[in-house]
């Protein structure tokens, strides 16, 4: 393996027309873990209380202390973000700062340790860099970066950890869903994803593996993913297990209110300033099940979905269809967004960043 290509924001991306891309069939991505070349690591210990010595080291396991905060009481926060090659050539990322600010955000209602701002978007791009060749072609999918938070100190009792570890591993994608099949959600009316007071607007790894039982039961009957009631009043819309949801009514689209219990996304975030600017009226709000019900159209957001409409719903024993296909909100607004992370559409926003 080459030396770690170690570079630092600002220098021009050494990926070039002609340059070899790793084997990988492009064609076949979906989001499954595709080893790649370099991933970035730097700690911090309470005592030094700043991340330093960051540095890219060959993608492999990791050795952490059995008694690691992370492992035994899941002090640990992720992100999700992704990089595109433009036709150009020139490599860019959607909004990495977002994704930082959310960590840090995260860290402080789990009481970690963060890297700042500067230190996550620099330690990205120095990732996608250092895995350029794993960058897919334009039009086929994108690296995606997973960023880590972990209490990797080691502990018994319990307690925020001694010592946290940021790393971000790559791997190249295509779409969540293989083909982008409109969605058929189930919705979940007695298992609980957040609670008021909770976690789940952050980004906790602890907001993850509890889906996995509606998820589990709701894909063995066909559907492609669980939708959570809120779970004080068990009637309010939140989310999917692995992304936020909209609904259009008309000219008004609607998503969930960010009140603690609901990830704020970054493309969800994004899409209601695409929605704006296309004129629609948005509105984030508590949304009862009976708006979902009587919707024209539903789609969900999300970095690694991006936006996918969804087909149909099922809750309790009603099924309801929705508008799908070329002539949707979601369709366009897909497009937009889609253009503007990979360059072929104006990103008037500001919201890409070259590395
Ligand atoms: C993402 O969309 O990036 C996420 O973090 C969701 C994940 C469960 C795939």
């Amino acid at each position: 393996m080459a030396p770690p290509p170690v570079q630092t924001s600002g220098e021009t991306t050494p990926h070039r027309d002609g340059e070899q891309y790793a084997n990988v069939n492009w064609d076949e991505l979906g989001f499954d873990a595709v080893p790649t070349d370099y991933m970035y690591v730097m700690k911090c210990s309470i005592e030094e209380g700043d991340f330093s010595h960051g540095k890219l080291i060959p993608y492999g396991n990791i050795e952490l202390s059995p008694s690691a905060g992370v492992l035994n009481y899941g002090q640990g926060l992720f992100e999700g973000l992704k990089a595109y090659r433009r036709e150009d050539g020139r490599i860019q990322l959607f909004r990495p700062e977002q994704n930082a600010l959310r960590m840090k955000m995260g860290a402080e209602r789990m009481c970690m340790l963060s890297p700042t701002v500067e230190q996550f978007v620099d330690a990205v791009k120095q990732t996608v860099i250092a895995n350029n060749r794993f960058v897919p072609p334009p039009g086929k999918g994108a690296l995606y970066l997973r960023p880590l938070l972990m209490g990797s100190g080691p502990l018994l009792g319990l307690a925020p950890a001694p010592e946290y570890t940021f790393l971000i591993f790559a791997s190249p994608v295509g779409n969540y869903h293989k083909g982008r099949p409109a969605l058929k959600l189930f919705v979940e009316d007695k298992l609980q994803r957040a609670m008021p007071g909770g976690t789940g607007g952050v980004k906790s790894i602890t907001n993850y593996s509890p889906v996995y039982l509606a998820q589990t039961k709701a894909k063995a009957k066909g559907y492609s993913d669980v939708l959570f009631l809120d779970s004080a009043h068990g009637k309010y819309v939140e989310e999917l297990a692995v992304c936020n949801i909209f609904i259009v009514k008309g000219n008004v689209v609607s998503t969930p209110a960010i009140q603690g219990t609901i990830l704020p996304g970054v493309t969800r975030k994004s899409i209601i300033e695409i929605a704006l600017g296309f004129g629609y009226q948005v509105e984030e709000r508590l949304i009862p099940v009976e708006d979902l019900l009587e919707a024209d159209e539903v789609f969900c957001t999300g970095t690694a979905v991006i936006v996918n409409s969804v087909g149909g719903v099922t809750y309790q024993d009603k099924r309801v269809e929705y508008k799908t296909g070329k002539e949707t909100l979601s369709k366009k607004l897909y497009e937009t967004l889609i253009g503007i992370q990979t360059g072929r559409v104006e990103d008037k926003m500001g919201w890409t960043l070259e590395v």
